[in-house]
């Protein structure tokens, strides 16, 4: 979603911010744009609807292309307003002196726009985010300092926002926020603000994270104030920086490759999380009190992912469990000992920021279970558990749902011994259970890529898609209708198998898709024959016999209780593999679907 960078550097700049947006790509995002102001004081700004690396194109002709200096780049992902050039950032005031990157979303910006037009100000885009450049520029009229007029702009907004500010006269650059991440960084190459540190990472060894109400100036060093006065900057968060290695490996698309990784990112994370298991290891290191009832917290995938994970504490724990939809959580009253597990891979996603806001955790704990050590939601915890899935360039999830939904069982697992509710020997039997897993999840894959290829022609013109699954099979379901909305952009539901006969057999005729987890409740059964007698198209995935015979019940028995009380966790390849499939034959882009985020900073 949205990301901004800014630098001041001895560097050449236009190629840095550009270099730096394309590392936020993956992010998620519809345009883009810098605005750069050399040195010597000549200023360009430059939009694109297209690739990021197409504003290198877009500047090649221009005179300070290569020259240091100071500015500001953004990717945009639309709210206000459609995905066109001059909606994509910087936005510019009248005179074209103020430019600014916004991320967040301003709530008075109809008001503001208004009062502003009949000041005078021409106001060109659609975007909320327009009218922060043309109160800097009133403010900087009256004072000359863009820190004050920074200041004084953001005590006349609403709402959520990062911003950079850059003074085209003076070469200034001043940064704000207020409910939305910015990290900002100083090294002997130059200053630096970002929404991610992978885009600064190359150039600086840590960050100070922006808290609410800060106002830096990102001059020669960083400059800290709160309301116009002196503050003291937050500490310094050392990170070690490696690049993400961008290499398809012989695969067509990221998400295939990191479809299959699977097997590779389960055995690594199982083979490190595995020695703390049994002894309690894991879970005391978190440092986190004994609790009484667990919720978990998230969005999309990664609420999928929680509900893995609160299984296991349900089911192998007899501990009450709920799931928050973060977006909704506004209303939720905690019990006094609940361990809140927010799940979200990148950690900036700003329903579940929001929501560890309004809950009440003054007699709860908070556990972020993320693949970003160093993001806003790692920051905000008690304490991180670092799900370890590598870099994920797919936008929609894959391998960080494997990699969260195991991490956060082998915590379960370890959590329960460590209270007192498991004994080490049926956790050990468990800890045999996850290292089944790495041989499952290929088996899955390889069986996905034998039997869904040839079911591709007959579903192609379908519009809509059913997934049903019972008991542990339901979140897979869940987790299957939502990779197949936002791969192929068809309509898909799911439903816990039995819900079929209370309304959703409408939906069934002649050759309708109907895929089915079969995870071993033999009450499937009849809910196929439901189906089948509308003539609905079944897909069972399941064992041998199945349409895709994918998961672990033809490798053997696994113990019994254990793994399919919150598995079985490979249903999840042939969902994945189904939806990527789907799309691809459709034409669709399959690692950049449209409208979807990797990093979801609105509300
Ligand atoms: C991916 C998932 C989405 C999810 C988004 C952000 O794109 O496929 O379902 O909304 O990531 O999720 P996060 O895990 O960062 O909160």
């Amino acid at each position: 979603m949205c990301g901004i960078v800014a630098c001041r550097t001895d560097a050449p700049v236009a190629p840095f911010l550009i270099g730096a947006l394309a590392l936020l790509e993956y992010r998620g995002y519809d345009s883009a744009g810098v605005t750069v102001r050399t040195t010597g004081g000549i200023t360009a700004t430059s939009r694109t609807i297209a690739r990021v690396e197409s504003l290198s194109h877009k500047l090649a002709g221009w005179s300070g292309a290569t020259l240091p200096g100071a500015g500001i780049g953004h990717t945009r992902w639309a709210t206000h307003g459609a995905v066109t050039e001059t909606n994509a950032h910087p936005h510019l005031d009248c005179s074209g002196r103020v430019s600014i990157v916004h991320n967040g979303i301003i709530e008075n910006a109809e008001a503001l726009r208004r009062e502003l037009a009949a000041r005078g100000h021409r106001l060109i885009t659609q975007v909320d985010s327009e009218v922060i450049s043309h109160l800097v520029e009133e403010e900087l009229r009256e004072s000359g300092d863009l820190r004050a007029a920074v200041e004084a702009t953001i005590a006349r907004l609403t709402g959520s926002w990062a911003i950079v500010a850059l003074d085209a006269d003076t070469g200034r650059l001043v940064a704000a926020t207020h409910r939305s991440p910015l990290l900002v960084a100083s090294s002997p190459s130059g200053v630096f603000a970002a929404s991610d540190v992978q885009a600064i990472g190359s150039r600086v060894d840590g960050f100070q994270a922006m808290r609410d109400g800060d106002v830096v100036e990102l001059a020669d060093e960083l400059i800290w104030t709160r309301d116009g006065q002196p503050a003291t900057p937050p500490p310094f968060v050392r990170s070690s920086w490696t690049a993400v290695v961008r290499d398809l490996d012989g695969h067509p698309d990221f998400m295939g490759k990191e479809i299959a990784e699977q097997p590779e990112t389960a055995a690594r994370i199982i083979d490190q999380l595995a020695p703390g298991i049994a002894n309690g290891a894991l879970w005391d290191g978190l440092g986190i009190p004994d609790f009484r009832r667990v919720a978990v917290l998230g969005c999309g995938t990664s609420l999928n992912a929680g509900r893995v994970v609160g299984s296991a504490f349900g089911a192998l724990g007899r501990l009450p469990v709920s799931s928050i939809i973060a977006s909704e959580a506004s209303e939720t009253v905690l019990e006094p000992g609940t361990l809140v597990i927010a799940l979200s891979q990148s950690g900036e996603t700003a329903d579940v920021l929001r929501a560890i806001e309004d809950l009440d955790l003054a007699e709860s704990s908070l556990l972020a279970l993320t693949n970003t050590a160093h993001s806003t939601l790692a920051r905000t915890a008690d304490s991180v558990l670092d799900c370890q899935a590598g870099p994920e360039i797919g936008v929609a999830a894959t391998k960080t749902f494997v990699a969260q939904a195991i991490s956060g069982v082998a915590m379960a697992l370890s959590a329960l011994v460590a209270t007192g509710r498991m004994s080490r020997e049926t956790a050990l039997l468990h800890v045999d259970d996850l290292r089944r897993l790495p041989d499952l999840l290929a088996h899955a894959i390889a069986v996905s890529h034998d039997r869904i290829p040839p079911l591709i022609d007959a579903l192609h013109d379908a519009s809509g898609y059913l997934f049903l699954g019972r008991g542990s099979g339901v979140v897979y379901a869940a987790e299957g209708a939502l990779k197949l909305k936002e791969l192929s952009y068809r309509w898909a539901e799911h439903y816990p198998a039995g819900e079929l006969k209370h309304g959703p057999l409408a939906l069934i005729e002649l050759g309708t898709p109907v895929v089915v987890i079969d995870s071993g409740d033999p009450r499937i059964e009849s809910n196929i024959s439901e189906v089948e007698a509308r003539g609905g198209r079944v897909i069972r995935i399941g064992g041998a016999g199945s349409t895709i015979p994918a998961l672990g019940l033809s490798l053997g028995t696994p113990m019994p209780g254990g793994m399919d009380r919150w598995g079985p966790l490979e249903s999840v390849v042939p969902l994945q593999v189904l939806a990527r499939d789907l799309a691809l034959s459709l034409g669709r882009d399959v690692d950049k679907p449209r409208n979807l985020a990797k990093s979801v900073t609105v509300e």
